[in-house]
């Protein structure tokens, strides 16, 4: 991920005490068990960053066109993307460039684009208004909650979820996106004949992604194992970087039976 921020996630989760990041039961989106006023397990935790001029801008002169307000009923995506055509979830845009790269090559589809990191907002608020942009829509929120208030069943075409955040270490595992709980709310979101489409640069999750994917009994896989990167998917500078240096990119897509 092309990140500008000096702490990662795992570093601050390193800090976190709370009821959630001690809990070993559970994963993203659930509560743990046993605690009095649960906190849920969180895929993320909050950054610190800078968000520069130009992101501050972006959100001053963007944000009332492309930022979506949290809320505990369902979207009405026509009304927000203002023409009715297939939804794309996308969970964790980071930094935002490939999600503005798609957005471009994609002209026909609308974008719900979820992420929780301020600076990350305002950098594709920024990439919106320089590539003028008009198919993205931003919810600054956490994705898990915007999938249980805000999409009701089949109502999503597609889901990208490229490079989440791998929590490397054993006790953090449980803070990873894709897990069975996650992944069979999803594939009851997605419209029959849609996808998922996940990617990572974290070999073990890569194993984790496809076992969780396949056992999934309204998920195909669309190939045998890992798939071949889509065209629309952009290899960002990150990724570049790691190719270089010899590390692999796994990518998975599995369809909506
Ligand atoms: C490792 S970064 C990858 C970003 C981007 N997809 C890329 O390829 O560069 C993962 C991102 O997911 C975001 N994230 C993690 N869990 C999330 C959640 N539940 N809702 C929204 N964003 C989340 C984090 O804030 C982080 O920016």
């Amino acid at each position: 991920m092309t990140s500008s921020t000096s702490s990662t996630p795992e570093t601050a989760a390193a800090t976190d005490t709370s009821a959630a990041a001690v809990s070993t039961q559970v994963s993203p989106g659930q509560a743990p068990e046993g605690v009095a006023h649960p906190k849920t397990i969180k895929s993320y935790v909050r950054r610190a960053g800078r968000t520069t001029t130009g992101q501050a801008k972006a959100f001053e002169e963007l944000g009332p066109r492309f930022l979506l307000p949290y809320q505990k009923a369902a979207l009405d995506a026509p009304a927000a993307f203002g023409r009715p055509a297939p939804l794309i979830l996308e969970i964790g845009f980071g930094m935002g460039e490939a999600t503005a790269h798609i957005a471009r090559v994609r002209p026909d589809d609308n974008f719900l684009c979820c992420e929780v990191h301020e600076p990350g907002v305002g950098a594709l608020l920024k990439r919106i208004g320089e590539q003028e942009i008009e198919n993205i829509r931003i919810l600054q929120h956490d994705a898990v909650e915007v999938i249980d208030h805000m999409l009701p069943e089949t109502s999503i075409d597609g889901v990208h979820i490229f490079f989440p955040d791998p929590w490397h270490k054993k006790k953090h595992n449980k803070r990873r996106l894709i897990q069975p709980p996650l992944i069979a709310k999803l594939a009851a979101r997605i419209k029959p004949g849609g996808y998922i489409h996940c990617a990572t640069d974290w070999e073990p999750y890569a194993v984790q992604m496809l076992q969780v994917l396949g056992a999934e009994p309204l998920l195909q896989n669309t190939a045998e194992g890992y798939a071949p990167k889509p065209d629309y998917r952009p290899l960002t500078k990150f990724e570049n970087r790691g190719l270089r240096l010899g590390h692999g990119v796994w990518d998975l897509v599995f369809r909506k039976k």
